[in-house]
């Protein structure tokens, strides 16, 4: 497997052995500083970023390569030249390419036409390097993930469709509560049943957020509004969301032991309260640091081509 553009793309196996790898860095940060020797890595946001532009910068230092980071306006591309062409320009400088942007698409035909692995940064369908931190973060607090119920609530964009991948490849129970209109991909959903049934886990799609949460170990939220989602429908989101806001009430009702997670940028009062994500049950902010770690194994597993992947 040469890229990394959805985390449907990774086998169970690959997924364990990027969890055994970014454990291994967090252990030992810098046990690879010279795969990336005089090497680049190029880094292209058309989205705004602080955790992912920052960790997988420090990932490239730790591997002993540069990262460079590009916005929109500083390549050839606004100006017309195309995916492709970039790709192949990018890929005789490159170890890597790392993008964030809106269409998938533009992600497939970049990694299609570059010689050299390319990451998907987040984009308007998948966030892969948020959910291998997420399940990092579930593994290092539980010491496992098989048996752990992952509870999704609020909007099923991005996040929550990698989330859902992840943690039914290392063979959980999702659920995941959104309002009508919100819930995940169909392909995802039908991917993730697949996956998680074959390992003794479970998927299960509702509207009610208390039934999600029931017997949950991990209650899981993400912004209403996404960077790729319209500013004028911020108003009918945030309505349409608000029920599935995590609060108090709503973590009572899960597992005594349960944890809160968030990929951040966190809007208090939104998605979740202060007192959730800033109380003893929140592991927001150990997601964000493990960020790092799971860069960088996946930049070091890509590099050294150990990822199977499915197609
Ligand atoms: N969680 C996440 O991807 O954050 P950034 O948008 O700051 O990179
Ligand atoms: N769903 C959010 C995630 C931010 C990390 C977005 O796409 O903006």
């Amino acid at each position: 497997m040469k890229d990394l553009l959805r985390t449907a793309d990774l086998t169970g196996d690959d997924l364990t052995l990027l969890l055994r790898l970014a454990a291994d860095f967090q252990d030992a940060p810098e046990s690879a500083h010279d795969l990336l020797t005089h090497r680049i890595v190029p880094m292209y946001f058309a989205k705004p970023s602080t955790r992912t532009r920052l960790s997988t910068a420090a990932a490239v230092a730790r591997l002993g390569g540069t990262a460079v980071a590009l916005g929109p306006d500083e390549l050839q591309l606004r100006r017309g030249e195309t995916i492709a062409d970039t790709a192949r320009v990018m890929g005789s400088y490159a170890a890597a390419i790392v993008i964030r942007t809106f269409a998938d698409a533009d992600v497939a035909d970049l990694a299609a036409a570059a010689p050299v692995p390319v990451i998907n940064a987040l984009t308007d369908g998948h966030h892969p390097l948020q959910s291998v931190a997420d399940l990092l973060t579930v593994q290092e607090h539980f010491g496992h993930l098989r048996g752990h119920r992952i509870a999704y609530l609020g909007d099923g964009g991005n996040v929550a469709r990698s989330l859902m991948e992840a943690a039914a490849l290392a063979g959980m129970d999702v659920a995941v509560a959104t309002p009508p209109g919100y819930a995940p991909a169909t392909e995802a959903v039908a991917f993730a049943t697949a996956e998680a049934v074959r390992r003794g886990g479970a998927v299960t799609l509702t509207d009610d957020p208390f039934e999600a949460v029931k017997g949950a170990s991990v209650v899981y939220t993400d912004v209403w509004l996404s960077m790729g989602d319209a500013d004028d429908e911020r108003t009918r989101r945030a309505g349409e969301l608000a029920p599935y806001q995590v609060n108090e009430q709503v973590m009572a009702h899960a597992r005594d032991q349960a944890v809160f997670m968030h990929c951040l940028p966190a809007h208090r009062g939104q998605e979740v309260t202060a007192e959730v994500i800033d109380g003893p049950q929140s592991l927001a902010f150990r997601q964000a640091a493990n960020r790092l770690p799971a860069a960088q194994a996946v930049l070091h597993a890509l590099l050294t081509e150990r990822l199977e992947g499915r197609r």
